[in-house]
């Protein structure tokens, strides 16, 4: 059921690859709600992910950007702004990837030179994408930056390996540059996303289990990626221009539990 909720907005969407994707839900739903959008993702995804094809079904542009190259993020903001007809409304950042993690590498015998590609595509291109737009001043006023994030940030999950460091420094950027966004106007905010069945994802180790395991323990169960799609939605619109600096839980409750009698089959 669409509500007009961001009629007349417009903005960028990184991080869709497949159909499965956070982001390529998110994208649906913004145009739902009557938002307009570019679509952007690495270079390299033109010969793997369905992404052209995807844009093709909505009759939205793709604009390939490297989101650690700073120079590829400056043009994609100033085509984007071209291609929308005026400044941002909204951007979503829903990058993730761990070369550890994708070389099946120990926690305890991690390879530096890839935890600093890690940190470079999971955590700082954030940084990277709000200093670029914040030079271009290329947010309109009201206008709502959001990452999506997991509470690995927070707690152990051993499993998620230095993807819990990169979140961590992800939600630390969201909480400093909202800082220096505020001036403008524009909020920052991260969601916490319940675990997620998409190709990110599944490449942690012991996923399927994880998920179960997640979703027994969350009185609601595990959030969905249409209900995080919703989630994202609210957040852009105008129904929470006050709302910044903060990581917020979208995990059907799964942050505050202690124990779930569920799981013991109690
Ligand atoms: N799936 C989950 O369980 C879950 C839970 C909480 C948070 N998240 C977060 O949601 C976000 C989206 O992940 P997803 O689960 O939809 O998986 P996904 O694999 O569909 O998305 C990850 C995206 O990151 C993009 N990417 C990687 N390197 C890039 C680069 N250098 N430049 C630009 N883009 C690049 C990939 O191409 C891909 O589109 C990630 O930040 C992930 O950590 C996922």
């Amino acid at each position: 059921m669409a509500n007009n909720l961001l009629q007349g907005k417009r903005g960028i969407i990184f991080g869709a690859m497949d159909e499965d994707s956070l982001a390529w839900k998110i994208a649906l739903k913004v145009i739902e709600e009557g938002g307009d959008l570019v679509l952007t993702n690495a270079p390299v995804i033109k010969r793997f992910g369905s992404l052209e094809k995807l844009a093709e079904s909505v009759g939205k542009k793709i604009i390939y950007a490297d989101a650690t190259s700073v120079e590829e993020l400056d043009h994609l903001i100033t085509e984007s702004q071209e291609i929308l007809g005026g400044k941002l409304d909204f951007v979503l950042h829903a990058i993730g990837m761990s070369v550890n993690v994708r070389k099946k590498k120990e926690y305890t015998d991690l390879n530096y030179d890839w935890m600093q590609k890690t940190f470079d595509v999971s955590a700082i291109s954030f940084h990277k994408l709000m200093q670029c737009l914040y030079k271009a001043d290329a947010m309109n006023e009201w206008g709502s930056i959001v990452a999506l994030t997991y509470i690995a940030a927070q707690r152990t999950f051993p499993d998620y390996s230095e993807m819990a460091e990169s979140k961590s420094l992800l939600e630390s950027f969201a909480r400093s540059f909202g800082y220096h966004f505020a001036a403008k106007k524009v909020r920052v905010n991260t969601i916490s996303q319940s675990p997620t069945i998409t190709t990110a994802g599944s490449g942690i180790k012991g996923f399927d289990e994880f998920f179960n395991y997640a979703d027994k323990m969350s009185p609601l169960g595990n959030a969905s990626s249409e209900a995080c799609a919703d989630y994202t939605v609210s957040l852009f619109s105008d129904l929470t221009r006050m709302v910044t600096m903060q990581n917020l839980y979208h995990d059907g409750g799964f942050s505050n539990m202690g124990m779930n009698p569920a799981i013991l089959g109690m």
